[in-house]
């Protein structure tokens, strides 16, 4: 019924991932056939009902400033009780400008100078900027790799926690980068060590609705967390692809934790929703279902395509299995040269445009990350340029 085939030429809409000067201002000079496999952005336009509601708007010609008004609330806790079953009171929903500048204000909310924010690494890089940019330190706790998945490491957490006292501790779930679901026991371990230890419990859910593998459950499930030290943030973002509408929300079920979130926000004056971003999240979640479920069919398609293409062309590389999102994380450290070496290789002398582990905060420095949210033509081709250099750097 979608054509996620359908290639989209991106190049002149001004996004970061296709834009060929800004890719050369992150990457250095690269060739101008380039093909972009990196920020968490996928290729695919956005479900045809979003497009039509914004026609209509369009159409209409007045933008003037808005509030939050019924459709959103009602549509924020019917996606979430379809989605993840789980049951969202009105109270508890804050419309926020992005899931990342979410972050920030949280800890400006709950944190002071020399305090300390736990996340478990490797992890998506602006986690620790919102701490850092606070002068807020992170207290990074290394995943471990058993049977080819990232586990926590509790008992360390704990030894942590005690030791360093960090304010807040922010959970990647699913995870990013490795695509990691993590299940009802271990998110309520999480839960157990923030309560018995005074850490707020900082969930971000953004990559819950790409499901490729597995079952995601929601920190909001019932049994899974204590609710009063709990902030759920999340988006249509990732699961649509309107990151650009800047357009979030928060699920905070404690009143005093709300209030205190909510006159961070005041303070910054973020108290009222651009008119596309929030009948973007409405539209989406109202009627993006259908899209959605045939996306992760395409998606679970492109990450099978790319296992078998790691297994067959790149003999030194191992894949995780990703259980959500659109992303690959492969452990290059058995190869060659070094994953800085090959992300900067790739860029250079084959046009393919993909992340350097490093970025991931900690303990990613032997992978390399590649976004598989695109048509599978420029996966194909990818693949082929890759495999040419990899193959030329292993017989020379
Ligand atoms: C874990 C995680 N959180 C948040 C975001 C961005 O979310 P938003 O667009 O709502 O700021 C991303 C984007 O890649 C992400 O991977």
């Amino acid at each position: 019924m979608f054509d996620f085939d359908k290639i989209i030429e991106r190049k002149n809409d001004k996004c970061r991932k296709w834009d060929h000067r800004f890719v050369c201002s992150r990457f250095g000079e690269v060739p101008e056939d380039f093909i972009p496999l990196w920020i968490a952005d996928m290729d695919f336009s956005a479900p045809p009902a979003v497009i039509e509601g914004f026609q209509r708007i369009v159409q209409h010609g007045t933008f003037g400033y808005t509030s939050c008004f019924d459709e959103f609330y009602d549509a924020v806790i019917t996606f979430q009780r379809e989605s993840h079953h789980v049951a969202v009171e009105r109270d508890w929903i804050t419309l926020t400008y992005g899931t990342v500048s979410t972050l920030h204000y949280a800890v400006q909310a709950f944190c002071q100078q020399g305090d300390c924010v736990m996340m478990n690494t490797p992890v998506y890089d602006p986690f620790a900027m919102a701490a850092q940019r606070q002068g807020v330190s992170v207290l990074a706790n290394p995943l471990k790799i058993e049977h080819g998945r990232y586990i926590i490491d509790f008992s360390l957490v704990e030894d942590q926690i005690i030791t360093h006292r960090p304010k807040m501790w922010f959970f990647c779930s699913p995870h990013n980068p490795s695509g990691r679901i993590w299940n009802k026991e271990e998110i309520r371990q999480v839960s157990d060590l923030c309560k018995r230890h005074g850490v707020i419990l900082v969930v971000d859910e953004v990559h819950a609705e790409h499901l490729l593998e597995g079952k995601f459950i929601s920190c909001l499930a019932s049994g899974c967390t204590e609710l009063d030290n709990l902030i759920l943030l999340t988006s249509p973002n990732k699961a649509f692809n309107l990151g650009g509408l800047k357009t979030s929300y928060s699920i905070i079920p404690d009143k005093t934790l709300r209030k205190r979130f909510r006159q961070q926000l005041e303070k910054n004056s973020i108290t009222s929703p651009n008119i596309f971003g929030i009948w973007g999240l409405i539209l989406a979640y109202q009627h993006g279902r259908p899209w959605l479920n045939e996306l992760n069919v395409y998606l679970r398609n492109n990450a099978q395509f790319l296992t078998d293409a790691v297994v067959l062309h790149f003999p030194q590389w191992k894949m995780m299995t990703p259980e959500s999102s659109y992303l690959a994380w492969i452990d290059v450290s058995e190869s060659t040269m070094s994953a800085t070496q090959w992300v900067n290789h790739f860029a250079h002398h084959a046009g393919v445009i993909i992340e350097d582990g490093s970025h991931y905060v900690q303990n990613g420095e032997n992978y390399i990350r590649i976004n598989f949210g695109t048509q599978r033509y420029w996966l194909e081709q990818a693949i082929d340029r890759m495999r040419k250099q990899y193959d030329y750097q292993r017989h020379s």
